[in-house]
């Protein structure tokens, strides 16, 4: 449906230098879906939607919707962005002041192309309304909604349009944690049923991962990895990655032999041999960095049976109601391991601890990317 091939955008900053702000940035989303962009602050996203937008002019790429090239660098392709009839809320949400709530939302159906009956426009707009929690401050002026109902009423307002791209560049970021995660449900029921295709700005990992049908993980301007929120998750390609989608461990080793059994190779480190799986061939003396999730690794009082098995001692213990933080010193470093609140433990006690080698994940150091 949307296809951005190579896209590069640069700004010139106010000392005249230039900023390659999104460099070489290629994805598809497919009809229905949603893509999201995730990556820290500066590293491209908004740039990317805007380009999508058309509003900003990139340097050098092709983006196409529906075999359509709205932009293209090397045919001399920029189609305007009223043109493009893509639906957006921005990151600074821009809500029209002199209208009250209904007619912000109707604004747009009022003076759409497609004509609909006054009667047709109410039922659409008091619908998405709704289905944001703003139903009840239709008759209220813009202006004195609170920063998360404004939010929420470009969300709406661009909702309404049902158009056949939408792009949302963090429009849930104003909102509170509780309300958050109902617009988040709501967004996720709302995108599934009426199939919009969307590609969703979010630097909020835990967005990403709930919203999802696939994340480029972002970082200074570049695309590091693509994949279903699992896949991100349980197979980070890079360190960048491992460590900027949830928590994670790195224990550095070298690798002594390859498995049998595909991808999985022995790895000496500080905490003992450890088996651990790499999605790219090793062989014997490879430096290796791997990564492991705090939940991926078991803690408990008596020898388990089984590979990837060191002792440690638990230095802190944090209670974070669903799960228990322990930090705990193995091998001359700190590890994170994640628990059930059940566990009874004290702070120095010497614990086991098993590595499940499916979930010792080889990652690649990212090379330097910063301009
Ligand atoms: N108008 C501009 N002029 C010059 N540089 C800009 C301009 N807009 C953005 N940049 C720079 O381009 C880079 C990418 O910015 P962008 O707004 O796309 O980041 P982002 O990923 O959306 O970040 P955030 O999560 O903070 O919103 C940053 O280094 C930023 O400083
Ligand atoms: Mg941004």
């Amino acid at each position: 449906m949307l296809k951005v091939d190579a896209l590069c955008t640069d700004y010139t900053d106010a000392h005249g230098r230039l900023v390659h702000a999104v460099q070489e940035v290629s994805f598809e989303v497919g009809t229905g879906k949603l893509f999201t962009l995730l990556g820290p602050s500066g590293c491209g996203k908004t740039t990317t939607l805007r380009s999508i937008a058309g509003l900003e002019r990139p340097q050098a790429g092709t983006i196409a919707v529906d075999g359509t090239v709205v932009y293209s660098s090397a045919q001399g392709v920029f189609v305007a962005p009223n043109k493009r009839s893509f639906g957006m809320v921005f990151q600074s949400y821009a809500i029209w002041p002199h209208m009250n709530v209904f007619q912000n939302a109707a604004f747009p159906l009022e003076v759409g192309s497609r004509r609909m009956t006054k009667q047709a426009i109410r039922e659409k707009v008091m619908r998405v309304l709704h289905t944001v929690g703003l139903e009840e401050l239709a008759g209220r002026e813009a202006t004195d909604l609170s920063g998360g109902q404004q939010q929420r009423l470009a969300l709406a307002r661009a909702l309404a349009m049902e158009p056949r791209l939408l792009l949302l560049d963090e429009p849930l970021s104003n909102l509170d944690a509780k309300l958050r995660e109902r617009m988040r449900f709501e967004l996720k029921r709302l995108q599934h049923e009426l199939g919009l295709t969307t590609v969703y700005v979010t630097h909020d990992q835990y967005e990403a991962l709930a919203l999802s049908h696939e994340i480029a993980v972002m970082n200074a301007g570049r695309i590091v990895q693509i994949g279903t929120p699992r896949d991100i998750y349980e197979r980070p390609r890079d360190k960048f990655v491992a460590d900027f989608v949830g928590s994670t461990n790195f224990i550095e080793g070298t690798v002594v032999a390859s498995e049998n059994c595909a991808h999985r190779y022995r790895m000496q480190t500080a905490l003992g041999v450890l088996l651990a799986e790499s999605a790219s061939r090793l062989t014997s003396g490879d430096h290796a960095l791997l990564s492991v999730r705090p939940e991926d690794i078991a803690l408990t009082l008596n020898v388990p049976a089984g590979d990837n098995v060191c002792t440690g001692i638990v230095r802190a213990i944090v209670f974070l109601g669903e799960f228990l933080d322990f930090q705990i010193e193995a091998g001359g470093q700190m590890l994170l391991v994640r628990c059930h609140p059940t566990v009874e433990v004290v702070a120095g006690q010497t614990v086991y601890l098993q590595l499940s080698p499916e979930k010792c994940i080889v990652v690649t150091e990212p090379t330097s990317r910063w301009k």
